[in-house]
């Protein structure tokens, strides 16, 4: 790995900022390669040295992976001059790594939506052609039935004839539904469903492949994906 400056990476680490960085190196609370650190711009290989701070080890990662339990209200969006957005819920240290949402949940959906800096993957997560199936729970006006089930199973024609690919649909004993997509299209899983006169009242993503909402997360709440967890997202369920 090429050296890399201090600095930079405690900033990549998504802890302290350029400022903050230099006043903990100044208060001589970072080690280098178990030395207390002088200079923020002292060039070393991240992966032989070990960088602490208050004597916890700091962990390089090129890139950033997070699952947020998406809140109400909230745009899918990086920032927005009036409304708020999901990466306004982040701390300043980890919105500085450049993050962005995967994909979009419209502003009242509710759930799972990842959040990275790394668009490689996003793109993968995105594109139809990865085949990685989106659950999504719906309440509707009226619940579904076999025909919609079937309609959805032979893929369904929206109003503005936008063809989409068989999709799952299946009826939960309170009346609402479950829908799954391997696509994204705009308002897809609202539209599909009122292609079958069953307007959403309510929508939110359950799963990604076979990345799970972590239901311990309360909306607007976040964490990092474990690596387990990163690899199953291009899983299937
Ligand atoms: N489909 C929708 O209609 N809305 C979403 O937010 C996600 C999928």
């Amino acid at each position: 790995m090429p050296l890399m400056r201090l600095d930079k990476f405690i900033c990549d680490c998504g802890v302290a900022s350029r400022r903050e960085i230099k006043q903990l190196i100044k208060a001589g609370r970072v080690t280098l390669g178990g030395e207390t650190a002088v200079a923020p711009e002292t060039k070393f290989d991240p992966e032989t040295a070990v960088v602490t701070i208050d004597g916890t080890a700091l962990k390089y990662e090129k890139f950033h992976y997070f699952m947020l339990n998406k809140p109400a209200g909230v745009l899918s969006a990086t920032d927005d001059g009036k409304q708020k957005t999901v990466i306004d819920l982040f701390s300043p240290e980890q919105k500085r790594l450049g993050l962005f949402p995967v994909g979009r949940l419209d502003k009242d959906t509710t759930g799972l939506l990842l959040i990275t800096d790394d668009g490689d993957f996003a793109h993968k997560v995105i594109s139809p052609k990865s085949e990685i199936e989106k659950l999504y729970h719906a309440e509707t006006a009226s619940p579904v039935n076999d025909g919609d089930i079937a309609a959805f199973a032979h893929g369904v024609t929206l109003a503005d004839g936008t063809k989409c690919l068989p999709a799952g649909l299946s009826l939960c004993p309170d009346g609402s539904c479950l829908v799954t997509v391997m696509e994204g299209k705009y308002h897809q899983v609202k539209r599909m469903l009122a292609s079958r006169g069953k307007p959403v009242t309510a929508l939110e993503r359950l799963r990604i492949g076979a990345l799970e909402l972590d239901d311990s997360l309360k909306p607007g709440e976040y964490r990092p994906l474990t690596a387990d967890e990163l690899c199953s997202v291009m899983k299937k369920k």
